[in-house]
């Protein structure tokens, strides 16, 4: 056999494939991917993944800056790129605290609006955004990030002006924008009980509202020894109770030293960067490689043991090169939390998770 022969008789599955009968199987792209600039990663994308979500060009800030300024180039490319490889187009994210323009929440003089008129506006940019991707964006994290870590209510700017009830209104806007498209709350610890306890809350409170909601998202940004599998399988459980699906939205399992005193995803909760803290930049020492992939296995095998009740699991980033975690929550890192190298090449984790549905 010619060593070409060989290539092609072992030519592995795809994720894709092999979670075809679990759940859809995701990654979070960024504006060169959904330009197709980055070559490597366009092939990648396409055969590993049944899902693609917007690392940032669907956010507020992005796609509406100016309250008569849309930006819609980029997310056009996003949606017809999943469309061409056949994938469940996610949208991320209609109403959030960050990455979003000042001007949303105050008038001329810099004073926070009325909640009418803050309603109006967020009226105007769901029924835009989520109106013009109807039919062809799948699900949307309407509201990302909602609640303190003990469950009860963020004081973002929208909840100052309008309490939880912003909530309801943004569910409202987007179901009428796309009735077909699943709605879900998204947001990051959810392994802590009293956090998912507030997610539940707000489903209770759509459901009596009569609104739509799928599923509640956990984030999963996520560390090699941290949150345990017990607190992962706890909230899983409440959320299918609550009769809601579980999404995991935007896993990552940073190997790095966590500079924070907890494990906060909020992208202004930022650290220092030291050496300390950036071991990595030569390179990843197998321990760790090796460590990285016990952790995705682990996680893929309770992702599976409960996969009638997880709609989707997807990655936030196609390789480590791409991740957000190397520049949070401290600047300049060298991570590597994702499951392709700076390479595009499978790493051990790629291949640990693939062992998990044999
Ligand atoms: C992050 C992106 O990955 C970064 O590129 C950007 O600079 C900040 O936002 N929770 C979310 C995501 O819901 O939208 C965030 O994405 C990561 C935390």
């Amino acid at each position: 056999m010619s060593v070409c022969t060989v290539a092609v008789a072992q030519k592995k599955t795809t994720l894709r494939k092999a979670f075809k009968k679990s759940f859809l199987i995701g990654a979070a792209i960024n504006i060169r991917q959904m330009n197709g600039q980055d070559s490597l990663a366009k092939p990648l994308i396409a055969n590993e993944f049944s899902s693609i979500s917007p690392e940032n060009d669907l956010k507020w800030a992005v796609i509406h800056p100016q309250p008569n300024e849309y930006k819609f180039e980029t997310a056009d490319k996003y949606v017809a790129l999943g469309e061409s490889n056949k994938q469940f187009v996610i949208g991320h994210t209609l109403v959030w605290h960050s990455q979003v323009p000042n001007w949303v929440f105050v008038d001329d003089s810099k004073a926070l609006v009325t909640k009418e008129v803050l309603y109006q506006r967020m009226k105007e940019h769901i029924e835009t955004v989520a109106g013009r991707y109807k039919g062809r964006i799948g699900g949307w994290d309407v509201v990302n990030e909602a609640l303190n870590d003990d469950g009860t209510m963020r004081n973002s700017r929208y909840y100052q002006i309008a309490g939880d009830e912003f909530i309801v209104k943004a569910f409202e806007y987007a179901h009428a924008a796309d009735p077909k498209a699943e709605l879900y709350y998204n947001d990051y610890n959810m392994y802590m009980p009293e956090k998912v306890k507030g997610a539940v809350r707000i489903v209770n409170l759509l459901k009596e509202k009569g609104l739509r909601v799928d599923a509640i998202g956990m984030q999963g940004h996520w560390h090699l020894n941290r949150p345990s599998l017990e607190e992962i399988e706890k909230s899983i459980l409440t959320i299918s109770k609550a009769g809601v699906k579980v999404v995991i939205t935007e896993l990552d399992i940073s190997v790095l030293p966590n500079p924070q005193r907890n494990t906060s995803a909020n992208i202004t909760d930022v650290a220092q960067n030291s050496a300390d803290i950036n071991p990595y930049t030569n390179g990843l020492p197998d321990s760790v490689q090796v460590a990285l992939a016990n952790r995705y296995k682990a996680i893929f095998g309770l992702f599976n043991k409960h996969k009638d009740k997880i709609g989707r699991v997807t990655f936030w980033g196609v390789q480590d090169g791409n991740s957000w975690k190397n520049n949070f929550p401290a600047r300049g890192r060298t991570d590597y939390p994702l499951i392709f190298d700076r390479a595009y090449q499978p790493k051990k984790a790629y291949y640990a998770i693939l062992e998990t549905v044999k």
